[in-house]
């Protein structure tokens, strides 16, 4: 695992995009796969502002949507992705795919979602944030290591934190629809980003605890290849924190 600490969110949104922009230029990123949050929006403003040539092309696979919620409504993924993300990179909407949250036959629509994946080849390189009680996706506590893509139940803690972007907490729906742990853990490439203080915990849980179904992001720990970047207060709790720099620092002397 490679744990990139910058000074801030701006400077970790920086580095990321430089590593998107790279793969899509060596050609190593075709398909990309799409986290929604605030954690990933510097990468997505940094992109924006040096679009990278090629992007058009690009494939793009969500991880997460609301049961209920669709594209018109501006809560939904579908609208947050068209509109952070979509409008921004100028990437192609034809190839951009969120779960349906509306369809009348979850499950199967969970399904056709991972047949579309792997038609795509896969994801090359994934976008991650983590949640503060450690979800990926939305994947929440208790999530199975190996899950795909299904419908889930929200814990309260994840409807609060977002309950920000809604009217009131109420409206925050119970269900979501989320590629799996296990989806996740098939992209190539992981690329996680936290930011601010709220997220130490849950970094250092993700990073340095023990593998497994409580801390859903610690699967991570079993990808081979797994880019974290962080600002200072994110990394703030990490035992390894002052190795990572150093590592970073004498990246190139090799
Ligand atoms: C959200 C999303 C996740 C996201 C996480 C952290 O609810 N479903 O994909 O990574 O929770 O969100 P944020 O970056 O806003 O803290």
């Amino acid at each position: 695992m490679r744990v990139v600490i910058l000074p801030s969110a701006v400077d970790a949104g920086l580095y990321a995009a430089g590593l998107i922009r790279e793969g899509i230029a060596d050609g190593s990123v075709d398909v990309v796969g799409l986290s929604t949050g605030s954690s990933p929006l510097p990468v997505y403003r940094a992109l924006a502002s040096e679009p990278a040539p090629g992007i058009n092309a690009v494939s793009a696979f969500a991880l997460d949507e609301y049961v209920g919620l669709g594209p018109a409504d501006p809560h939904s993924y579908h609208a947050v992705v068209a509109q952070e993300i979509v409008g921004p990179l100028g990437l192609d909407p034809a190839r951009v795919h969120v779960p349906d949250g509306l369809a009348e036959n979850l499950p199967q629509a969970c399904l056709q979602y991972e047949k579309a994946i792997a038609t795509a080849g896969g994801v090359d390189l994934q976008i991650l944030g983590v949640g503060r009680n450690g979800h990926v996706g939305f994947n929440e506590p208790g999530s199975s290591l190996a899950s795909r893509t299904r419908v889930v139940t929200l814990a309260a803690s994840t409807r609060q934190d977002n309950a920000r972007f809604f009217k009131s907490l109420d409206d925050v729906p119970v269900h979501a629809l989320t590629q799996g742990v296990g989806t996740i853990l098939e992209a190539r490439r992981l690329l996680l980003i936290a930011t601010g203080r709220t997220k130490a915990k849950a970094v250092a849980g993700t990073l340095e605890g023990p593998v497994g179904s409580m801390c859903p992001g610690s699967a991570v720990q079993l990808h081979p290849d797994v880019t974290v970047v962080l600002d200072e207060d994110a990394a703030s709790e990490l035992t390894l924190h002052d190795y990572h720099r150093f590592v970073f620092e004498n990246a190139s002397r090799r």
